[in-house]
């Protein structure tokens, strides 16, 4: 299948394409690297650490580091209710510290990406503490305030609208000192911001602009398309009354993707475009791709979900990809895997195979993280995947993620947010204390010193991968399309750019078989794979192993 290429070209003449043509490594904080023994990650601990991620001789080599919240948060929703956007909680240690971070990143040629959580405050936070205590005052319009829709029968006032909140319930609070509702997208203790406040909107930019006088090299904007809602927040369409979640029972008409938020973006984006060399990425909240390809712009990437959404099939990631090409165009999408919200891939992956051994889960890690570093697009990595980490299991008793405790069906995203294994040490070096969360399975031997150590662990192939992908402009930045090189259970695309053509193979099932190579002007010759190959030579054919994948290429390494 050979994907349409002929929409007109985007401007993507910047001098600075890191953006583009790099790699982002996602950091949860409170997960990486403990360096004052509480048991809690911090940033001392993540400076310590930074040679396993860019600028030592075995570094992974990512252009850039995503940080996920590491603002004063009372942590009901993991660092995403943000209690003061200026500094640094104190278990992370730091605004110097912070500092240094950004100081030792871009010594060693990395660059640092903030989380910006925009669309709500805590309910900590003093904008909210003097918001909720009088309709009138400074910050009397920072949030979303109603008056009831009317009184019930018995007493309590009724929400002004029917907005679900997405960890359920009403997306109304009632707040008896000042006589209103608030409304909160996320839990009570999260009210969202309004945007439509010049004094908020100022508030919000002065802040960004402090970030950027850090030294910040971009910002990940949480859950940007909810940040303006329906200036007259009506009723939202009621369209799926069976649906599990009550979010989804909904159509989102009013309360996000409104057309004006184009304006309050373009805003943002010369602020931060102010400033030579930076980046943005968009968490789409809940919406289709199309609107994730509506809202980019060169230097301003947005995630869409559809390749997190596939399953361990070659059938299933085809059609991921083919949507892809085909609603990005000419745009430059990302590439994800995993995130701090979903169940890790390998696990999810594994899952569905309904296989838990160490060899599986170590080939099929290698396998997707293949798929992910060749793919078209700029790939953001979730720290401890380059080690083929997996999910913990935490009994909903002992569970540390408050916010999908409130969910009506239970989803526990600690599973994916366990400590970083680095060695086998006690702990696996990432305490001397007691960790906030247990250690990953088998982190004994799935570490990083470990796996440093032995040429055929999943560490040395991310490594070999990212070597490959950064000496290739056809894997960087070049076209894609999907070929049929006849076995139903092998993904196979072609990336080219210039005269350098590379192919990549993926056999997403335990057979051992052959498959057809497309021809090519000149012959094929193995670049990389997951499974050792006495030679890179090959003819028209190549015998795939079970979960194998291989980058072929000619011209590129000759
Ligand atoms: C998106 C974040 O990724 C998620 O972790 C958080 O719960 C919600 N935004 C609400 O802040």
């Amino acid at each position: 299948m050979t994907i349409d290429r002929s929409a007109a070209r985007t401007d993507l003449d910047v001098a600075d394409r890191w953006w583009r043509d790099g790699v982002v490594y996602q950091v949860y904080p409170r997960s990486f690297a403990d360096s004052n023994g509480d048991g809690v990650g911090d940033l001392a601990g993540l400076i310590e650490h930074l040679d396993h991620l860019a600028g030592g001789p075995d570094s992974l080599g990512v252009d850039a580091i995503w940080l996920s919240p590491i603002y004063p948060s009372p942590m009901l929703d993991g660092g995403y209710d943000v209690s003061d956007y200026t500094t640094v909680d104190s278990v992370f240690g730091t605004l110097a510290d912070f500092d240094r971070l950004v100081e030792a990143c871009h010594r060693r040629g990395s660059r640092v990406i903030l989380d910006l959580v925009m669309n709500h405050t805590s309910s900590q936070h003093p904008w909210f503490v003097q918001s909720r205590q009088s309709a009138s005052g400074p910050f009397a319009d920072f949030y979303l305030w109603r008056d009831p829709a009317g009184w019930s029968a018995d007493g309590p006032p009724e929400p002004p609208n029917n907005w679900v909140s997405w960890f359920g319930g009403s997306a109304w609070e009632w707040e008896p000192v000042r006589g209103q509702f608030y409304l909160h997208t996320f839990l009570p203790e999260q009210p969202d911001v309004n945007w439509r406040s010049p004094a908020l909107r100022q508030a919000m930019w002065s802040m960004v602009r402090g970030w950027l006088e850090h030294g910040v090299d971009g910002f990940r904007l949480d859950v940007f398309n909810a940040f303006l809602k329906a200036a007259e927040l009506p009723s939202n369409p009621e369209i799926a009354p069976a649906a599990a979640l009550p979010w989804y029972r909904q159509e989102h008409r009013y309360d996000k993707d409104q057309p004006d938020l184009h304006e309050l973006l373009a805003e943002f984006r010369a602020i931060v475009d102010g400033r030579p060399g930076t980046a943005t990425v968009g968490e789409l909240f809940t919406s289709a791709i199309e609107a994730a390809v509506g809202y980019w712009a060169p230097r301003h990437l947005i995630f869409d979900w559809v390749l997190l959404d596939a399953t361990w099939t070659a059938a299933s990631f085809r059609t991921a990809i083919a949507t892809r090409e085909a609603a990005w165009g000419d745009r430059w999408p990302t590439v994800a895997l995993s995130n701090h919200d979903h169940p890790r891939h390998v696990s999810r992956y594994l899952d569905s195979l309904g296989e838990h051994d160490e060899g599986t889960a170590d080939a099929v890690a290698k396998a997707a993280a293949t798929i992910e570093l060749t793919l078209r697009g700029t790939p953001f990595l979730y720290y401890g995947e380059e080690i083929g980490a997996l999910d913990i299991t935490v009994p909903r008793e002992l569970a540390r993620d408050r916010a999908a405790l409130r969910m009506p069906e239970w989803w526990n995203r600690d599973g994916c947010r366990a400590p970083m294994a680095w060695s086998a040490a006690v702990n696996a070096g990432f305490t001397s204390g007691e960790p906030w969360l247990p250690l990953p399975p088998g982190a004994r031997t799935r570490n990083v010193e470990r796996e440093a150590a032995s040429e055929g662990s999943v560490l040395a192939h991310y490594r070999r991968l990212l070597g490959l992908r950064r000496g290739s402009p056809a894997l960087r930045s070049g076209d894609l399309a999907l070929v049929d090189v006849g076995d139903p259970d092998v993904l196979a695309y072609l990336r080219r750019a210039g005269d350098e053509t590379a192919l990549v193979v993926v056999r997403f099932d335990h057979r051992t078989g052959e498959i057809e190579l497309p021809p090519a002007a000149a012959p094929w010759r193995v670049a990389l794979s997951s499974h050792d190959r006495a030679s890179p030579s090959v003819g028209s054919r190549l015998t795939l192993r079970p979960f194998e994948a291989v980058v072929l290429a000619h011209t590129m390494h000759g």
